[in-house]
């Protein structure tokens, strides 16, 4: 037996349910479905891109819910949201969930398929690949997916639309960071008081789509 990856977990079990936020989630499970539904609300807090105003958005990495069931609530009565995920997820009103792999084709055509050809006004994404523990293996895992989520951009975002994606604190992440930058007018790196601050995980958000 391995005594200490044993007590490691014990203390990452510790340090979860002691989280403010996971109390919360506990509480009410239904409306907030995990602690991500906090870090998009405080991000949205702060730079504002929904409006309540029949917007269709594309959620990818959507399981358990958080971001959909916050973005459902925000979007107005006739908006409409696009979730994707490889796991399941329940249903929530307003929103048209795929369950399939980013990386695959068929999961994309399928998205593609739904809007019927219609742009829509954010992608955002929280997908996050299985964590390994091996900087050299996660950084490359998620910087590949923060490409498929960008190169989305460019085929589904409206002009003047916005972009937020999480990724991970790297040096590698200056040429993706630069790429977003040069697609959109405005850019700002957020790290939410919900998420831990041991996590290297940040937010990436972009305003206005030059097109
Ligand atoms: C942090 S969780 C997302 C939490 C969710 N946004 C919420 O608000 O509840 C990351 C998600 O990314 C999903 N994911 C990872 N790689 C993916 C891929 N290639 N395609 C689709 N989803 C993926 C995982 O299955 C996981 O559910």
């Amino acid at each position: 037996m391995n005594f200490k990856k044993n007590r490691k977990s014990k203390k990452w079990l510790k340090n979860h349910f002691k989280d403010f936020y996971i109390k919360k989630v506990q509480k009410n499970i239904n409306k907030f479905r995990s602690k991500s539904w906090f870090k998009l609300e405080e991000i949205n807090k702060i730079y504002k891109i929904f409006k309540n105003d029949d917007m269709t958005v594309i959620d990818l990495g959507s399981s358990p819910g958080g971001w959909s069931s916050f973005a459902a609530s925000k979007i107005g009565n006739n908006g409409k949201i696009i979730a994707c995920d490889i796991l399941p997820m329940n249903p929530i009103k307003k929103v048209n969930f795929y369950q399939g792999d980013i990386c695959n084709s068929i999961t994309l055509n399928k998205i593609f398929q739904i809007l019927k050809k219609t742009k829509v006004q954010i992608i955002m994404s929280d997908m996050a690949p299985n964590i390994s523990g091996i900087k050299e293996i996660d950084i490359p895992r998620v910087i590949h997916l923060n490409k498929i989520t960008l190169k989305l951009c460019c085929s589904l975002l409206e002009h003047n639309g916005s972009f937020l994606v999480k990724t991970f604190q790297s040096k590698e992440l200056v040429k993706y960071y630069n790429k977003v930058n040069s697609l959109f007018k405005e850019i700002k790196i957020s790290k939410p008081n919900a998420s831990r601050s041991q996590s290297c995980e940040i937010y990436i958000v972009a305003k206005k789509y030059k097109n």
